[in-house]
């Protein structure tokens, strides 16, 4: 007899996904599948047919089904990816906002030694059970809002013991966790104090001691340096991507963000999966970006939060024909929310994004640039059963109706992990 299916989904109203495991960039961000009554078939937690109900209720035949489910004319898409976030860490900001409403500005207040350098100490003081715990109610929120794969980056240590107690954190808790999680080194997050005076010790430190043990160890997939006016130059940054990149270690890069450094030239000149924020990316460095195959991600939550310009996402899309991306980059700092469906509307209002572009930008782009394209961003057979039930008709709705948690279930791995914005069960 033919092997049972997990899990049916039927009375889908509208299936909308994107196509394929490749980035796509320019007018293809915006060509989305969209098939009305539709049904998800998923086995051994993968997607086995997803389209019209009539032909996956045909390839399914008369297969036992473990669990059937009635969607009842509610949109589905692929689970939400967030590419880019500082899961791990303790303690939270907010006694800068005072400063900030003052007129401080975020790279004065890391100067002063506050900023990413007061999380530092509070992760470094941390019991790695309690950052583990804190970062666990962080998952079970993404969950509950529609998000199933999620990246995660150390930088708050900037010492040995205290990265890798983050990188085991987010390793354990992929392990334990039903959302996919996808470690990132970030030792070069900021110049640590001890080091003030001798940043480029702290770079050969990174560099030359770090990554190869987050490598040893098996702790990171990818590298990444802030970039930036004042943190780290483009000079330090290519030492520290390089050695990851030596080392196994795929470089990302947070680039452009205050102000053009060259961190998108750099990006590409590195062969970075993604290069972040993008602010204020010069055109050379757009081009560059697009001719080395570099998937933009933009935090427009961050842009908000720090009260700047966003990046320039129409000119990436219609003159660079770049791969857009869109993450919450979650931290105490410059972005403290885990809501994807907040930073989707966002992309809409303040970065005039479409909807079909922004499906795209948080399913299909973003698994790319976590090297997932193979493994998730589409529903298509083979890759995960990663997929939202939405108290939605169409992806318009999500984008327009903002600051509400639309999903009514969320399903990991062909697994149903929340209803009705609760956590339920475990994988
Ligand atoms: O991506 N820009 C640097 N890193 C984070 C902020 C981290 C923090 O402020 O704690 C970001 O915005
Ligand atoms: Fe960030």
């Amino acid at each position: 007899m033919e092997e049972a299916l997990d899990l049916l989904v039927t009375g889908i109203g509208r299936l909308v996904t994107a196509e394929g495991t490749f980035p796509k960039g320019g007018k293809g961000m915006g060509m989305l599948k969209s098939i009305p009554k539709a049904a998800i078939a998923a086995r051994a937690r993968r997607v086995v047919a997803a389209g019209p109900e009539e032909e996956v209720l045909a390839a399914a035949g008369d297969r036992p089904v473990g669990r059937w489910l009635d969607a009842a004319g509610r949109l589905v898409t692929p689970g939400l990816i967030d590419a880019h976030t500082h899961l791990v860490h303790a303690g939270s900001r907010e006694h800068e906002l005072s400063l900030k409403l003052q007129g401080v500005s975020y790279l004065e207040i890391l100067a002063a030694g506050g900023g990413i350098q007061r999380t530092v100490s509070d992760t470094r003081r941390a019991a790695e059970d309690d950052l583990y715990e804190k970062a666990r109610r962080t998952l079970d929120v993404m969950m509950t809002m529609g998000t199933t794969t999620v990246e995660a980056k150390s930088g708050y240590g900037l010492e040995w013991e205290t990265e890798r107690k983050q990188l085991r954190v987010a390793r354990e808790l992929n392990r334990h966790h039903p959302m996919d999680v996808v470690s990132t080194f970030l030792g070069a997050h900021a110049v640590p104090g001890e080091y003030r005076d001798r940043p480029d010790d702290y770079v050969a430190q990174v560099a030359e001691e770090m990554v190869p043990a987050v490598a040893r160890e098996h702790l990171a997939e990818f590298c990444d340096v802030f970039c930036e006016e004042g943190v780290f130059s483009v000079r330090q940054s290519r030492v520290i991507l390089e050695a990851g990149r030596r080392w196994g270690l795929r470089p990302k890069v947070h680039a452009d963000e205050m102000a053009d450094t060259g961190g998108a030239e750099l990006a590409a000149e590195v062969g970075a999966i993604s290069a972040d924020h993008l602010l204020h990316a010069s055109e050379d460095g757009l081009r560059a970006l697009a001719e080395g195959g570099v998937v933009a991600v933009l935090l427009p939550g961050t842009a908000f939060f720090l009260g700047e310009t966003p990046a320039p996402a129409r000119k990436m899309i219609d003159e660079f024909a770049l791969p857009v991306a869109l993450a919450t980059d979650y931290n105490p700092g410059s972005s403290p929310t885990e809501s994807l469906q907040l930073i989707m509307a966002m992309a809409a209002a303040t970065m005039r994004m479409t909807p079909e572009e922004i499906v795209t930008a948080v399913t299909l782009n973003a698994a790319c640039a976590l090297g997932r394209g193979g493994e998730t961003g589409t529903l298509e057979p083979g890759k995960w059963a990663d997929f939202v039930l939405w108290e939605a008709e169409n992806p318009a709705y999500l984008v327009y109706r903002f600051g509400v948690n639309h999903t009514h279930a969320v399903v990991k791995k062909g697994h149903v992990v929340a209803v009705n914005k609760k956590v339920v069960g475990s994988c």
